[in-house]
């Protein structure tokens, strides 16, 4: 039998950390993409102790930086002939304004640009498994703003509408991979887990500072257990959520700037055009 292998962005904290410690007994072998690769080897021992049957192996991949991710890509698809399913979920809260190594605003480059790459670098190895899924971390911060020029490099920085244009981008990839990809067998999900007491945005103030704030909000905030559910629903149960915006679990229609399709070509090609790309 062909083993079934995870991969999965982010993995080191938060909602995704959560996510793989419950599906650490639903595949054979997971692939943990990770800046940090002290973090990801505590979180392999830790898979391990639950699951020691389980096979995992660290990638090293920064998503804000191209040629790590095309890196991370290659190592992946030397080795590998299939992944079964790939979970985007890491991802940036930037206060401020901050470039990637690339030029590209960084909520941007990390939630959008990389992943983007990363998906298009493994998607015939997707393909060509028997599961063929893919679940996007979005977010309802989708509704934020519109998607606006320049898209990459923008004039001027909000930190609202950038995150907002950041997860409108990550919910354009989900849709544009369902409408090319799904009559092939492709299942993807984009998913909204919620407000969820993770690590996001709290190094853009000093410790305790972020303490202060988070301990205030900790009650209009669930646990990463609890916002991590909606994540393993789509990845366990693709015959209800393939093809949908799960919002919390449920399935929601997409909304606003989120079902502009004219935008969403325009942006989907710039993409396309800025990484030297002929389709996804
Ligand atoms: N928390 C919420 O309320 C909420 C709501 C809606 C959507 N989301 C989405 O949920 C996803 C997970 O976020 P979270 O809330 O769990 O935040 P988190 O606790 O900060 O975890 C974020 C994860 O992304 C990784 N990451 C950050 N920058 C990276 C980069 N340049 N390259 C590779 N990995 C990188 C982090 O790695 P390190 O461990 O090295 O920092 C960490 O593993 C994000 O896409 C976020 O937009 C969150």
């Amino acid at each position: 039998m062909t083993e079934s292998i995870l991969a999965i962005t982010g993995p080191t904290s938060g909602i995704g950390r959560a996510t793989v410690k419950e599906l650490v007994h639903d595949f054979d072998r997971i692939l943990l993409l990770a800046r940090n690769l002290k973090k990801a080897a505590c979180l392999k021992k830790e898979l391990l102790d639950v699951n020691p049957k389980v096979k995992i192996e660290l990638i090293e991949c920064d998503l804000s930086i191209l040629t790590s991710v095309r890196q991370a890509s290659h190592t992946i698809t030397y080795k590998y002939n299939h992944i079964d399913c790939l979970i985007n979920n890491a991802g940036i809260v930037k206060t401020s304004r901050r470039e990637s190594m690339d030029g590209y605003e960084l909520m941007m480059a990390t939630n959008y640009i990389g992943p983007f790459l990363l998906t298009h670098e493994l998607l015939p190895i997707i393909m060509n498994s028997e599961r063929k899924q893919i679940t996007v971390v979005s977010s309802g911060a989708y509704k934020f703003a519109p998607m606006k020029k320049p898209f990459f490099k923008p004039k001027h920085f909000n930190p609202i509408s950038g995150y907002g244009r950041s997860k409108l981008g990550t919910l354009y990839l989900a849709q544009e991979l369902y409408e090319f990809y799904s009559r092939k067998g492709l299942r993807v999900t984009a998913v909204h887990p919620g407000a969820v007491s993770t690590n996001i945005g709290k190094d853009n103030v000093s410790k305790q500072l972020a303490d202060t704030i988070f301990n205030l909000l900790d009650p209009f905030f669930v646990s990463v257990e609890e916002g991590s559910q909606s994540v393993i629903k789509a990845v366990r149960q693709p015959e209800k959520y393939a093809g949908f915006y799960s919002d919390q679990g449920e399935i929601a229609a997409v909304k606003q700037y989120g079902s502009d399709f004219k935008m969403r070509r325009e942006f989907i090609d710039a993409t396309l055009k800025e990484l030297d790309l002929q389709a996804l």
